[in-house]
């Protein structure tokens, strides 16, 4: 019985000695670690992440639609008196018709104003309120309008680039 615990055990680390020794010769090689590039490819990876995240976002939650888009323009004319800065905002109603600077519009059968002479545009623009001179489709633009709102216009349109008397 002896013998074969003591035979059983030679066996047995014979058997480790040959396991151990194979073990040792396996090579070793902890270059092909490197910690830097693990750690540059995880970022990569969490990156494409997010960007996918926010890819389907995006796809979940569209941006509302804006009927309108706020574009902003420098004035053409230096606004540095309150009547330039009334006046430029007086205009802006006028656009529809007569074009931003004032260079009339063809469709509209509107003429150029931009540039025009600033005692013209006041005594049109008196004429027209007054019913000297009929323009019913500007008319309405009038009615709201009191003297002091025509000093402004004219001084602003008169301000802007002349286009000449084309549309
Ligand atoms: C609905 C279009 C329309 C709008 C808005 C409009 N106009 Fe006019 N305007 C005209 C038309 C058309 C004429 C030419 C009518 C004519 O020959 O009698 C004109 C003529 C004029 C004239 C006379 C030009 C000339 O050479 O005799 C002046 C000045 C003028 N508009 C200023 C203005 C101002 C200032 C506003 C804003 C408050 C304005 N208009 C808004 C259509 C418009």
């Amino acid at each position: 019985m002896t013998k074969l615990v003591t035979f059983i055990a030679v066996l047995v680390a014979m058997a480790s000695v040959m396991f151990l020794s194979q073990y040792k010769s396996l090579p070793v090689n902890n270059d092909k670690f490197s910690f830097e590039e693990a750690k540059a490819a995880y970022i990569a990876e969490q990156e494409r992440r997010e960007r996918l995240e926010e890819a389907r976002l995006a796809r979940l939650n569209p941006p509302e639609e804006q009927d309108f888009i706020v574009v902003e323009e420098l004035p053409l004319v230096d606004l540095n008196t309150a009547q330039l800065v009334k006046g430029h905002e007086l205009y802006q109603r006028c656009i529809v018709c007569h074009g931003r600077q004032g260079e009339g519009r063809l469709s509209q059968n509107s003429p150029a104003i931009g540039g025009q002479y600033d005692w013209y545009i006041l005594s049109s623009l008196q004429d027209m309120k007054e019913g000297r001179r009929v323009n019913a489709l500007m008319n309405p633009y009038l009615r709201n309008l009191d003297n002091d709102d025509f000093v402004a216009l004219a001084d602003y349109l008169s301000r802007l680039p002349w286009r000449g008397a084309q549309r």
